[in-house]
C-alpha cells in the first residue's frame, strides 16, 4: 500500500510517484547513503519501478516518500514493513536520501508521524527496528520519537571489513500513550 498524506509541520509523508524511482536509485549509488544499510547495490530503474509496484499491491506494507512542506521537494521514504496483522506489530525503515538534508529533524518528525498513523489509523501495538552499530543518526532519531532499545544482535552484520553489532528497537503503544499525555 502506499500512505496517505500526513502533514506535519518541517516535511509531509506523500503516497510515492512512479517518477521518484529515478530519484531512488540515484540516492542508493551513494556510498554515504548506503554506509549502514543492507541494501549496497543500486537497483536498475526497472527494478525499482517493479519494487514500488510491489510495495503498492502489497497489504502488508506501506510506504510514503517524505517531503518538504514548504516545496514539495523530495527528500526521502519511509515505510512499515511486514506488518503482522494478527500480532499487531510491524517493522519500520526510515531513509533521508540526500545527506545535505541530514541532522535538520526531517527524520525524527517523518517518524513521529508514521508512529501516530500506525497507532491511531492502523490499531497496531508495537513497530519494531533494527539499526547497524554506528549509525548513531538513525538510533538518536529514533530514540528522539520514542523507541527504546529492546535487543542487541552481536556482531550480526559484516561489511566495511568488520563485524557489526545491530541494535533493536521498538515503541510500544501504550507507553506512547503516556508519552503523549507527558508532553501535553
Ligand atoms: C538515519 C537518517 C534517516 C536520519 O535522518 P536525519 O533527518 O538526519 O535525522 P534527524 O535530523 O531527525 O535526527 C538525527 C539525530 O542524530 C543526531 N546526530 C546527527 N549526527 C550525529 C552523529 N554523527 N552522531 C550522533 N548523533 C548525530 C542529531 O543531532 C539528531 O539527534 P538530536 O536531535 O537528538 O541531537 C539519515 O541520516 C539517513 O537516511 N541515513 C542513511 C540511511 C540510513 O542509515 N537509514 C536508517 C537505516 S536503519
Amino acid at each position: 500500500m502506499f500512505g496517505p498524506s500526513i502533514e506535519g509541520e518541517l516535511i509531509r509523508l506523500d503516497p510515492p510517484k512512479t517518477a521518484y524511482a529515478a530519484i531512488y536509485i540515484q540516492w542508493f549509488a551513494d556510498p554515504q547513503l548506503t554506509h549502514y544499510m543492507l541494501v549496497r547495490n543500486p537497483p536498475s530503474l526497472r527494478q525499482e519501478e517493479e519494487w514500488l509496484e510491489q510495495v503498492a499491491a502489497s497489504p502488508n506494507d506501506i510506504i510514503w516518500a517524505i517531503v518538504l512542506r514548504e516545496n514539495g521537494k523530495l527528500i526521502g521514504n519511509i515505510g512499515l514493513q511486514h506488518i503482522e496483522w494478527r500480532h499487531r506489530h510491524s517493522h519500520s525503515g526510515t531513509i533521508i536520501g540526500d545527506p545535505t538534508q541530514w541532522g535538520k529533524g526531517y527524520a525524527t518528525e517523518a517518524i513521529r508521524l508514521r508512529t501516530i498513523y500506525a497507532f491511531r489509523e492502523l490499531g497496531l501495538e508495537k513497530i519494531l527496528t533494527s539499526v547497524s552499530s554506528g549509525n548513531e543518526r538513525s538510533r538518536r532519531a529514533l530514540e528522539r520519537a520514542g523507541y527504546k532499545q529492546c535487543g542487541l544482535l552481536r556482531r550480526n552484520r559484516f561489511f566495511h571489513g568488520r563485524w557489526h553489532d545491530e541494535w533493536l528497537g521498538e515503541i510500544l503503544r501504550d507507553e506512547w500513550e503516556t508519552q503523549q499525555i507527558d508532553q501535553k
